[in-house]
């Protein structure tokens, strides 16, 4: 694989928006962890789509809301109920902004991707599948697109596919063709896999989706910190997320859907905040996206979420694409040179997962060394058993890429995995 020349480093941030190519040394300033040492060297962080880091900006966000103006939202008449409610209400404008969503409605907050996920499962599938019905996932998914369609599957009679994937970690698209008929109520698929990297051809999948009337669901955990994600461009009914891939919070994620599909979705959880009307004997429901947010939302959460955003945007998501791309094929090409070490997951439309295994290393070994290195990767089946299945490996060890990393970290990679042969021969 060619790798792209090293760009020669901008002096200032400014600089390098004005070069259009974003400049990690710069953004990794912004990131105080990235100042630790680990073992007594320098902490090399490879292990984004376990979870990214939090920019200052994220922090202070955070740090404000509980220092000037904790409050519960939606509920009180005061001052600082106000802020809070203009914190939390403006977050998800900018959600809705960033994703182009036509309405503010459209976005519900969750804790996160697997949240989002099942909130469609047990509302949207369990109002609209039964007997007969079909519901259609592919082989590269994370467990949290397998298990809710499983559980509304058993709930409903409905009945689970699967798409399966090459030998590159890819989705077979004829598979998926042939697998789409009137029977499918429910295609749901990631945008990137967590395990693999994958890059899925979400519009065209939308189309083939709705030509069968189906909606698509699209898993955007490792989408969104990777990509600039319209939701009306790829036409999906709903798309899932989590803020802290994305340089935001834990515990802090949110659904898209379309307001006429959520218009018909009853309620999931209740409690707080759901309800229009309660009645002993019955209840009422408020509108979206209320209706699916019961009780005392993660505010703080919502407020941080929001800072990441502004943040990712603010250095330019075509650059943040472009530096990713570029470490990518380093590293890619950098790990072919290692002796008997396997890249898992090649196809030729992937973000930045570097997912391996080597001989004779077991993955945890290989984590455990890199470790001592100060060099943070994971290893394991990554919520994917089906993944490890199909390339039949148990697990792996992954390299996953942020905005902060560089060039100097693949190298730093490359040199603890020569250790790791060196230990294991
Ligand atoms: N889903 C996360 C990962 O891929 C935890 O590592």
């Amino acid at each position: 694989m060619a790798v792209p020349k090293q760009k020669s480093q901008p002096a200032s941030r400014q600089e390098a928006q004005a070069a259009d190519v974003l400049d990690a040394s710069h953004v990794r300033a912004d990131f105080p962890i990235l100042d630790r040492d680990i073992h007594g060297k320098k902490l090399v962080y490879l292990d984004n789509a376990a979870s990214t880091q939090k920019p200052r900006a994220v922090i202070d966000a955070v740090k404000h809301y509980y220092e000037r103006y904790n409050s519960n939202v939606h509920r009180g008449v005061h001052h600082l109920s106000q802020e809070a409610t203009f914190a939390y209400e403006g977050a998800r404008k900018r959600v809705q902004a960033l994703l182009n969503a036509e309405d503010d409605s459209e976005i519900i907050f969750t804790r996160g991707t697997t949240e989002a996920i099942n909130l469609v499962a047990q509302t949207y599938g369990r109002a609209n599948l039964g007997p007969g019905d079909e519901v259609l996932i592919s082989v590269m998914e994370h467990h949290s697109n397998i298990v809710p369609w499983q559980l509304v599957c058993e709930q409903t009679g409905a009945t689970l596919k699967a798409v399966p994937i090459d030998e590159h970690g890819a989705l077979v698209m004829d598979e998926l063709e042939r697998l789409l008929t009137e029977k499918t109520k429910i295609v749901a698929l990631g945008h990137i896999s967590n395990s693999l990297g994958t890059i899925n051809p979400i519009q065209k999948i939308a189309a083939m989706a709705h030509a069968v009337s189906a909606v698509l669901v699209v898993d955007g955990a490792q989408g969104l910190p990777h990509a600039r994600v319209d939701v009306r461009e790829l036409d999906a009914d709903f798309y899932a997320f989590s803020g802290h891939k994305v340089y935001g919070p834990t515990g802090i994620g949110g659904l898209y859907g379309r307001r006429e599909l959520l218009d018909a979705m009853p309620p999931w959880q209740g409690g707080g905040d759901m309800i229009l009307t309660v009645a002993i004997d019955r209840s009422t429901y408020n509108d979206p996206p209320f209706r699916f947010e019961a009780g005392t939302p993660n505010i703080a959460g919502a407020i941080g979420l929001a800072a990441a955003l502004d943040y990712v945007d603010s250095l330019g998501y075509e650059r943040v694409a472009a530096h990713e791309a570029e470490l990518l094929a380093y590293g890619t090409a950098a790990l072919e040179q290692i002796e008997d070490l396997r890249l898992i997951g090649t196809a030729p439309e992937k973000a930045g997962v570097l997912s391996f295994v080597m001989d004779g290393a077991h993955p945890h070994d290989v984590g455990t060394i890199l470790d001592q290195e100060g060099i943070a990767i994971r290893t394991g089946h990554h919520c994917a058993q089906p993944v490890m299945e199909h390339f039949c490996v148990p697990a792996t060890a992954r390299a996953s890429i942020g905005i902060y990393n560089t060039r100097e970290d693949i190298d730093a990679l490359v040199r603890g995995l020569r250790k790791v042969r060196e230990v294991f021969g």
